[in-house]
């Protein structure tokens, strides 16, 4: 689907905020991602890259839908695309990907660094149902928690060195969160250490969890067993598209 660039911000040093229109564009569910066309090496190489849904304005009164994203500059892909600019067009795939799933009840959202970035988007879709724990390595790494604070119940922040926030990462805030108040379910995005550590914390209080995986993918659409990663099944263990049957898992899943 071609997409106009409609605005663009640095949020912070190598980390930007994208949002583009087009009139197909359908609402995602939270946890969904969309597959970029990038070019590298100035048009070389053209590889879609996938970047999570963090926001989605359904349009009207003439306005067509538009959706952004928040990512940071990793390499060449994302370093194109940090450089479009306002009316540029992109090449889009999606929304894809299975989002996480509908629940009744609270949901805590339980994100690191950039995987804060898809919760947003469940924070803005469960509104006071949402209450969440975000992670940064220091304060100047802190982003969209303004954001948070409007749409969420509660919003605590950690930081790694204790720069601001709790001092220490998501796991104690998750911990402390669960043991005060019942949960329908946790949602959580971040680095593989901090998933695992929510996912413990979740399961020995018996609340539901549900945790994007980041794998690198080709195709983005289950075609290629690029992104493949182990799940266990009622069988033992099966091998799983993190692009068609995920990204997100139920934690109880995830061969950690
Ligand atoms: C479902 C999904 C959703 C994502 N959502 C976001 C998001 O909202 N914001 C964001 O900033 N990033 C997100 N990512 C990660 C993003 O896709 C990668 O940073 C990007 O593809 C890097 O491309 P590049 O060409 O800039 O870097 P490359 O040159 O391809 O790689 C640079 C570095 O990034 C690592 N990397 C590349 N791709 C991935 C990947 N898929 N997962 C983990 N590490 C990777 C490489 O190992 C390498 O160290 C997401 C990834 C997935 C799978
Ligand atoms: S990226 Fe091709 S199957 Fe997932």
């Amino acid at each position: 689907m071609s997409c106009k660039v409609t605005f663009t911000e640095e949020l912070r040093d190598g980390v930007f905020a994208l949002s583009f229109t087009a009139a197909e564009l359908t609402p995602p569910k939270p946890g969904q991602f969309v597959h970029i066309k990038c070019a590298e090496d100035g048009g070389a190489r053209i590889l879609r890259r996938p970047v999570s849904v963090c926001d989605f304005f359904g349009g009207g009164d003439g306005a067509e839908p538009e959706l952004t994203v928040v990512f940071e500059v990793r390499g060449g892909g994302t370093k194109w695309l940090s450089e479009r600019r306002e009316d540029d067009e992109l090449d889009v795939l999606g929304a894809l990907g299975s989002g996480f799933p509908e629940v009744s009840g609270d949901i805590l959202l339980a994100g690191g660094g950039l995987g804060i970035a898809p919760l947003l988007y469940a924070a803005q879709r469960a509104g006071t149902r949402a209450e969440a724990v975000l992670g940064f390595r220091s304060k100047e790494r802190i982003i969209l928690t303004g954001d948070f604070e409007r749409l969420a119940r509660r919003v605590e922040i950690a930081t790694d060195d204790g720069s601001y926030g709790h001092g220490g990462t998501v796991a104690e805030p998750v911990r402390a969160a669960l043991a005060e108040r019942p949960f329908g379910a946790v949602f959580a995005c971040g680095p593989r250490p901090m998933l695992r550590a929510v996912a413990e914390i979740a399961e020995e209080r018996g609340v539901p969890c549900f945790v994007s995986l980041e794998e690198r993918m080709a195709c983005g659409v289950g075609a290629c067993l690029g992104c493949a990663v182990k799940l266990k099944t009622a069988d033992g263990e099966a091998v799983k598209r993190v692009c068609r049957d995920g990204p997100v898992f139920a934690s109880g899943e995830v061969v950690w």
